[in-house]
């Protein structure tokens, strides 16, 4: 028996940008449907990507498991209409993933237009496209008296800034600005709407919890592996810097092992890993079933120890 036998759930941003290589946002629709759902819709803006995707799944679990409907999360009308396609498709929606975001890193106190910019996207996505999805995927279930569990993708930076990361062999400090402004905002921002949420919404039987992730591999991550580093030198020094990955993996201490093969894992020179989509998919279905069924208004940090210093 699956934890989410016979569920519907929806997944934002759940795509992989690198075939072969899981984001957070695909790993979770893969997980739900291993766990037993009867439906998952598969939502971002890459609509090649989220085509093939299902494509790929329903050749795996049965045709009609998996639908893509294009959303972007930013827009309130296309997040609407996900909820639609979702309810005319499946019925009703048990469970929902608002995992769509990105990053930005800017210089607080470097030229205001760029803040200014990366201020407006990252608060259309990381912060107003939860808030959408939190807003129409609570009302379809409430529509059908769905007692269902929203899961936000927060981050430890959702509990914490970013400090200086200082190489630990010589003492050099490694990123001393790249501090996550913006990000750090809508990270906790998101905790606060969940606790809100979940309180609010509690009359209706609706659970609202945040994962937070440490560092994890994905395809955003990835790229930057396969990336030249002295072309990105050039291109802009906080972004090389803030791709130092054993220095970012050496944050999270926990040493154990369960990487699969083809999964690429930066390690720590003394210690620590970053983490896998799986390892965010796997607690996130734990939050959408049965089993979390006195579980609401927490946040789950999930960090290989990066928050416990
Ligand atoms: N990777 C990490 O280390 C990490 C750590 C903490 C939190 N997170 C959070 O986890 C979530 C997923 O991150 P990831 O690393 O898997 O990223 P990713 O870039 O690999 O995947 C994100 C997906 O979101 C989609 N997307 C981007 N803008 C969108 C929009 N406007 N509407 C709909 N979809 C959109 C992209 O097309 C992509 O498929 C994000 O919210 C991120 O902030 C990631």
């Amino acid at each position: 028996m699956g934890k989410l036998d016979g569920k519907v759930v929806v997944v934002t941003g759940s795509v992989s940008a690198i075939p072969g290589f899981d984001s957070i946002g695909s790993a979770t629709v893969r997980e739900v449907l291993a766990e037993g759902a009867r439906g998952v819709v598969v939502s971002d803006i890459n609509d090649n990507l989220g085509e093939a995707f299902v494509k790929e799944l329903n050749a795996k679990y049965g045709v009609g498991r998996a639908t893509f409907v294009h959303t972007d999360v930013s827009q309130p009308k296309d997040v609407e209409k996900l909820f639609e396609i979702t309810e005319q498709t499946y019925g009703v929606v048990d469970a929902i993933m608002a995992n769509a975001g990105v990053v930005t890193a800017e210089d607080f106190d470097k030229d205001p237009e760029e803040v200014l910019k990366s201020r407006r996207f990252i608060q259309s996505i990381n912060e107003d496209g939860v808030f959408y999805t939190a807003l129409y995927g609570s009302r379809l279930m409430i529509k059908h008296g769905t007692k269902g569990s929203i899961v936000m993708v927060s981050s430890i930076h959702g509990v914490a800034g970013r400090p200086k990361v200082v190489n630990q062999e010589t003492g050099e400090i490694l990123i001393d600005r790249f501090n996550l402004v913006q990000y750090t905002m809508g990270k906790h921002g998101v905790v606060g709407l969940s606790k809100a949420l979940a309180l609010q919404l509690a009359d209706y039987g609706i659970r609202v919890n945040t994962v937070n992730p440490g560092y994890i591999m994905t395809p955003l991550f990835q790229a930057a592996v396969a990336a030249d580093k002295n072309d990105l030198a050039e291109q802009d020094s906080l972004t090389t810097e803030a791709f130092d990955f054993a220095q970012l993996a050496a944050l999270h201490p926990l040493s154990n092992d369960p990487v699969k093969d083809k999964e690429i894992v930066p390690r720590g020179k003394f210690g620590g890993r970053m983490g896998v989509p799986a390892e965010i998919a796997k607690p996130a279905v734990f939050l959408m079933s049965d089993e979390a069924s006195f579980v609401t208004g927490q946040k789950l940090v999930i960090d290989g120890g990066y928050t416990a210093g």
